[in-house]
């Protein structure tokens, strides 16, 4: 069905060298508002009562700051604090899957921060209490972040023990000196140990990060680290470009303006990353993952059943998923829901009604339709009008005459082709991705200038 090409083209690669959201949802957290409220929350979940749940936990604490890091984490050494939020996030917990009773959850994932800063009393606590209040399911994909510096084969051993099938492990760059001058040092021989060990284990996928753009990175040194990859042979690699925005992120001061490849030379580190995955057997999936074309995040692209929410490329997105913790993000029926960014407001509301709902938004009509085809442009690299006529009464090509103008040009500049039924994004078009789908977002044409660049 796909032929997963994907080509670089200099040229238009810099000609749409502008922002475009990453579309993990539609519309993006920036329209996410406070009117939303509880009882928006508790109507949306009544929606569609019989989907199965993704449950998505967020575990802020790291023991010590990356100076990159642009995640919602609590830097600290006191492992009490865990305690503290294990005891609100119970709260939460209870609250929230009284609502949950005759769901199911297929797929569960702690994400943070650093979720593998809990100590084995602290990491069962909480997956007891997951598996108290919600029915998970036997064949759940149970996964977690984990920061390589502070595990051990006998922690590998243990989260296999707790139920984990499943591993997202924070690389980031092998050079010793780009890891000193982020702060995160890490020792290869243990990561190489680490990942041995989980693949004996039997995880059944085991996922990378790196991250390209970082200080004292070069061409060269980058190209190092991705052949250490190669022979970690991970299922998954995810590469973030690193945003340098010591203004907006505090941590971002430590790290020397000087020290930043340029953006010419950043532009060569992922292209070398596309060429280099290409030509090692795996399966460019979109914007900044591959996969190999054994794992089923490539297998359900190339069957047209992949999805995309909060957490980047899916297997599971025909489910509910239910965020708990701070931070954290629901995707529940027709609605998006983000509890307290900040963990003592998270804290102070909890205390006051057991959850700790900040802000969302509650999609319209149009905007269901309009997510519809953003998702499967940035999954599937290809649309079939049709398949929106029926479910929403509408003319595809009337309804989105505008935007059909739009795709015209990208189809002019070989981004993509168009036909009398739908359109399939070309090699080239599919780096550009971003762009191809903002041509459905109402919201996000008229505010280009607030998200990161596509490339
Ligand atoms: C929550 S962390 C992963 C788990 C664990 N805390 C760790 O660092 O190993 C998620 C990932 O986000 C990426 N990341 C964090 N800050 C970033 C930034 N400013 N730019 C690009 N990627 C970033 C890193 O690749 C990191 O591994
Ligand atoms: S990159 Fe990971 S370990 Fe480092 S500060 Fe961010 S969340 Fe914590």
């Amino acid at each position: 069905m796909q032929s997963n090409e994907v080509f670089w083209d200099s040229e238009l690669i810099a000609k749409y060298d502008t922002p475009a959201p990453r579309y993990t949802s539609y519309p993006t957290a920036i329209e996410f508002n406070q009117e939303f409220s509880e009882q928006d929350f508790l109507q949306a979940f009544q929606k569609y009562p019989d989907k199965n749940l993704s449950v998505y936990v967020h575990i802020p604490f790291c023991h010590k700051l990356c100076y990159f890091c642009g995640c919602n984490k609590v830097v600290t050494t006191h492992q009490e604090k865990a305690d503290i939020y294990l005891d609100f996030l119970e709260r939460e917990i209870k609250a929230r899957a009284a609502l949950f009773k005759n769901r199911t959850v297929t797929q569960l994932h702690w994400g943070g921060g650093t979720p593998t800063y809990l100590t084995y009393a602290q990491a069962k606590r909480l997956m007891d209490l997951l598996r108290n209040y919600f029915h998970i399911d036997a064949e759940a994909e149970i996964s977690l972040e984990m920061d390589p510096r502070e595990i051990d084969n006998a922690y590998l051993d243990y989260l296999r023990t707790l139920g984990f099938n499943r591993i997202s492990i924070g690389i980031q760059d092998f050079n010793p000196e780009v890891q000193r001058l982020i702060n995160r040092e890490q020792d290869e021989t243990q990561i190489f140990g680490l990942i041995q060990h989980a693949k004996d284990l039997g995880f059944e996928s085991i996922s990378v990060d790196l991250i390209y753009g970082l200080p004292k990175q070069s061409l060269e040194s980058f190209h190092h680290t991705l052949e250490k990859i190669k022979e970690l042979d991970p299922d998954r690699i995810s590469v973030f470009n690193f945003a340098y925005l010591p203004n907006l992120i505090r941590a971002h001061k430590m790290i020397n303006a000087a020290d930043i490849p340029e953006a010419s030379v950043k532009l060569k580190m992922f292209e070398d990353t596309i060429h280099f995955f290409r030509d090692s057997d795996y399966q460019f999936i979109g914007m900044d993952h591959f996969a190999k074309k054994t794992d089923e995040l490539a297998i359900l692209q190339n069957e047209g059943r992949l999805h995309r929410n909060f957490q980047g490329y899916t297997t599971q997105g025909e489910t509910d998923l239910i965020g708990l913790g701070v931070s954290a993000i629901s995707m529940i029926g027709d609605m998006y829901a983000q509890n307290e960014k900040i963990l003592p407001q998270y804290y102070e509301a909890v205390d006051e009604k057991e959850t700790a709902l900040l802000r969302g938004f509650k999609l319209s009509e149009e905007d269901c339709l309009r997510r519809d085809i953003i998702k499967k442009i940035v999954c599937d690299f290809q649309l079939q009008f049709e398949d929106y006529e029926q479910e929403y009464s509408i003319d595809f090509k009337e309804k989105f005459s505008e935007e059909l103008e739009e795709l015209r040009m990208f189809e002019k500049d070989g981004l993509l082709e168009l036909s009398q039924q739908g359109f399939t994004v070309t090699p080239v078009g599919r780096l550009l991705i971003r762009h191809i789908a903002m041509a459905f977002d109402t919201y996000s044409k008229a505010k280009r200038q607030r998200f990161s660049k596509a490339i």
